[in-house]
């Protein structure tokens, strides 16, 4: 079979190359899973680059996100069968309950061989099944991004409702799952971009409020206005350390930002946290989620009819091309490799 892998330098950088290598059997309590597409996330990038914080020290199959159908079942695996399709979880072991530390031993793509290859051996628990109204293709995009989305605005503190506002970073893959889920949960949208053309897409998809933070610096006082003084219940920071300040501005009196992105860098924000303190305000942060929370995330996508905003596609030959699209920021929601 094909695969990449990542071959790390030693001084934090490494070359992703193609290669042959033999197709894995399933030990007992696994199962082999053939996979017919991959995502890519902002995290790749960092893994790529050594930046992440669950990259591991070795050679590692890329990718955390992928999806396909189940080649072949080991000994004892009695849940799943040939021919099932799935979608892998990004942290192997994270099965349910509270985050634990020991989590970030086994996440793919990173501290674990990722599924960037034509077959991966996953174990029994660590697989979901796809919601019957997606493809594999659309499915391959939900572990990271969307299952984070999720975790923050309908599982980490109160779930996001009728009458909230939430205010999404940028048109990324989590930004515009957040859009999705809290429109479907009939909530009020107000979304940044640095893109017109991004902005009207995202109007598409029934946003209620834009705005061009290349051309509005001072977005947090547009949210402020867009929302009668109020601010925003909900925030999904992606931005990081560039971006936190005016987050704390935005937020809304009892709200809650949730710390999620880096995408300003790793650097100590430079804010005042006392705005949490005016607002009696909340900074939750957000690793990914657990394949219970996957499950219901699955449930609520097929209750709603959402499907992932895909916005390109590469073979599993041009995977590098995808690594430098994702990197270039032209993408609006998911960009997806099929093998
Ligand atoms: N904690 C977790 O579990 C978790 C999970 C997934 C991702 N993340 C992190 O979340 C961040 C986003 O990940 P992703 O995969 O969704 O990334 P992505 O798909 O690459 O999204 C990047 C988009 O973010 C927007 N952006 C960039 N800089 C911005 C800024 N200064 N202010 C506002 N928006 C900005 C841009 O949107 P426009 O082009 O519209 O301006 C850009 O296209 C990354 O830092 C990633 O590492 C964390």
């Amino acid at each position: 079979m094909k695969r990449f892998l990542l071959k790390r330098d030693g001084n934090g950088g490494c070359e992703a190359i193609a290669e042959e290598c033999k197709t894995p059997t399933p030990s007992a309590g696994e199962v082999l899973v053939k996979i017919e597409a991959c995502s890519l996330n902002y995290r790749d990038l960092l893994v790529k680059s050594g930046l992440s914080a669950s990259g591991g020290g070795g050679d590692v199959v890329p990718l955390s996100d992928g999806a396909g159908v189940i080649a072949q079942v080991g000994e004892g695996v009695t849940k799943w069968q040939e021919g099932d399709s799935v979608a892998l979880t990004f942290f192997r072991d994270w099965e349910d309950g509270p985050f634990e530390t020991r989590y970030h031993q086994a996440a793919r793509g990173g501290s674990c061989d990722g599924v960037l290859a034509e077959y991966v051996t996953a174990p029994a628990h660590s697989i979901v099944q796809v919601p019957k109204h997606l493809t594999t293709l659309e499915a391959s995009t939900l572990p990271c991004a969307a299952l984070t989305a999720w975790h923050a605005l309908m599982e980490r503190t109160r779930s996001v409702q009728k009458g909230d506002t939430v205010l999404c970073l940028g048109t990324g893959g989590v930004s515009v799952f957040a859009l999705q889920i809290a429109k479907a949960a009939g909530a009020k949208v107000i979304i940044t971009s640095s893109s017109d053309e991004k902005l009207s897409r995202a109007g598409e998809l029934g946003v209620d409020e834009t705005i061009n933070y290349r051309k509005h610096e001072a977005w947090d006082k547009q949210v402020r206005e867009l929302t009668g003084g109020c601010g925003a219940d909900y925030v999904i920071e992606v931005g990081g350390p560039g971006t936190l300040e005016r987050s704390l501005n935005s937020v809304a009196a009892g709200g809650v930002i949730y710390q999620i992105g880096v995408l300003t860098g790793f650097d100590p924000p430079q804010v005042s946290l006392f705005p949490l303190v005016t607002h009696n305000a909340d900074i939750n942060g957000i690793y990914v989620g657990s394949r219970a929370m996957f499950g219901r995330m699955n449930a609520f996508l097929s209750g709603h009819g959402i499907h992932p905003v895909i916005n390109e596609e590469y073979s599993f030959g041009d995977a590098l091309k995808a690594y430098a699209s994702m990197e270039a920021s032209r993408h609006f929601g998911k960009i997806v490799v099929k093998i």
